[in-house]
């Protein structure tokens, strides 16, 4: 059960407040003002606060800047009869999840309370899973369920299948599994399926013995062998041949080897990770990949979204390419321009971050500007993207969109810089031009 601490100074608001969230399955414990809360935070956790801003001693400002120090900091959605652009930046600096104006509408506050409940949650969870995946880059929901897949099943033996289209990452997270597992100081060995013809494939794979085939000159340990005790990734696995097919279904079924003109089997401990850009079930349907042999792979699916299917992610790569290839060249990583970004973002990227780290390499090759903008972009990326206008409006919720878009503006689309200057999170900024549709989501 969430633990949830109400803060209100006036106790008819306040008894108001506790009977609506019992309602609604939710319990909270009461405090007066923000003094009282902090001594019952010293003594518990809680995940949400949902405070009043004016209050005596110590305000829902002040109450929010202690809870946020916490060493595993509360949600604190604040609700204010004052409601003013000024407290509502402010707010937002220090972390605040939410800042709503009373009267409020019901379903309004308990909207609020259940999303910063859910942020808490995934919050616990991600830390620790992005924390140490730190090479993969990405926010978006869609690279999260993979990463905290890959968390999950990393230490255990289970075969694993990736899917995806070309350039989504698949290699990246097959050795992030790698590197998670019990078997990280032990060989990864990667095996291309496409490159090699049958023949050379199963003895690359399962070794062969002296005079087996012509050209087999002497004895040779296969891949499997290799990589004993480790990991196998086998890459394209959708292109092999029905008799390779077979062979490796043995090696799943049993656990052993043969190499080629043996007859003796040989055990090995090898954890298998396969990947393929091709829609495996489909081959199956049409009789080119053996069903039983899918079963076998498929026992742990991790399916990579497209980068079109996952825009939030498009300008964290963007900047992590930059400050990559910047290096590399040794130059200052220049920023872009909003109207760069949004062609980036706009952009279907059919070679996925494989095709966005191209781009990117090749703009700070051919550019020495502080500033890239959609010039600088290849004229595909560049077409795309037109800006989109953004009405000015006047309710709080637009004022602040409007200080936050200024703000980004004058960063030149530097997000990092931006939520500097507005001292807020990366998480907290995305968060805000996710809902203004800035950075589309879908
Ligand atoms: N989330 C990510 N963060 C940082 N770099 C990434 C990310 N995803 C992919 N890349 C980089 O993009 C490139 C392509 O990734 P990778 O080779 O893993 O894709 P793939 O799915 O195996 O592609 P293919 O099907 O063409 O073999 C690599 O240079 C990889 O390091
Ligand atoms: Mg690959």
């Amino acid at each position: 059960m969430a633990k949830i601490l109400l803060v209100e100074d006036l106790a008819n608001p306040r008894k108001a407040l506790t009977i609506l969230m019992k309602k609604h399955g939710l319990e909270a414990d009461e405090a007066e003002n923000g003094q009282a809360a902090i001594e019952l935070l010293n003594k518990q956790e809680y995940d949400l606060i949902v405070t009043d801003l004016k209050m005596q001693p110590i305000d829902g400002m002040q109450l929010l800047q202690v809870a946020r120090q916490q060493p595993n900091p509360p949600e604190v959605i604040i609700l204010t009869a004052f409601a003013s652009i000024e407290n509502s930046v402010d707010a937002m600096r220090l972390g605040a999840f939410d800042y709503l104006s009373k009267p409020f509408k019901v379903d309004v506050l308990l909207n609020s309370i259940k999303n910063a409940l859910a942020k808490k949650a995934q919050n616990l969870d991600l830390q620790n899973t992005n924390e140490s995946f730190k090479e993969i880059i990405g926010n978006s929901e869609g690279i999260n369920q993979v990463l905290w897949m890959t968390s999950q099943i990393a230490n255990t033996n289970c075969t694993v299948l990736i899917t995806g289209e070309s350039g989504t990452g698949k290699e990246l997270i097959a050795r992030a599994i790698h590197e998670h597992s019990g078997r990280r100081n032990q060989p990864l060995v990667t095996v291309n399926c496409v490159t090699l013809a049958e023949t050379l494939l199963e003895s690359e794979l399962f070794g062969h013995v002296r005079g087996s085939f012509t050209g087999a000159v002497r004895d040779r340990k296969g891949l499997f062998q290799e990589a004993d005790s480790g990991s196998i990734f086998l890459d394209e696995i959708g292109d092999i041949t029905p008799q390779t097919q077979k062979k490796l279904l043995r090696v799943l079924q049993e656990g052993e080897i043969r190499r080629i003109g043996d007859n003796q089997p040989i055990r090995v401990d090898v954890r298998i990770i396969v990947a393929t850009n091709r829609d495996l079930e489909a081959e199956v349907a049409k009789g080119n990949f053996r069903q039983d042999l899918y079963y076998r792979l498929n026992v742990i699916p991790i399916h990579l979204p497209p980068l079109r299917e996952r825009q939030d992610d498009i300008p964290l790569l963007a900047h992590h390419f930059i400050k990559k290839y910047a290096q590399e060249i040794g130059k200052e990583p220049p920023s872009l321009t909003p109207e760069a970004l949004e062609c980036l973002v706009a952009y279907p990227w059919p070679g996925n971050i494989r095709e966005l780290e191209n781009i990117i390499e090749r703009a700070l090759a051919l550019s020495n500007k502080k500033i890239l903008d959609p010039d600088d972009l290849m004229f595909r990326i560049r077409k795309i993207g037109e800006s989109r206008s953004q009405p000015d409006g006047s309710t709080l919720a637009e004022m602040e969109k409007s200080v936050i878009l200024k703000t980004l503006q004058s960063c030149a689309g530097n997000h990092k810089l931006a939520a500097e200057n507005l001292g807020i999170s990366m998480t907290t900024l995305w968060r805000k031009l996710k809902t203004y549709d800035h950075v589309p989501s879908e």
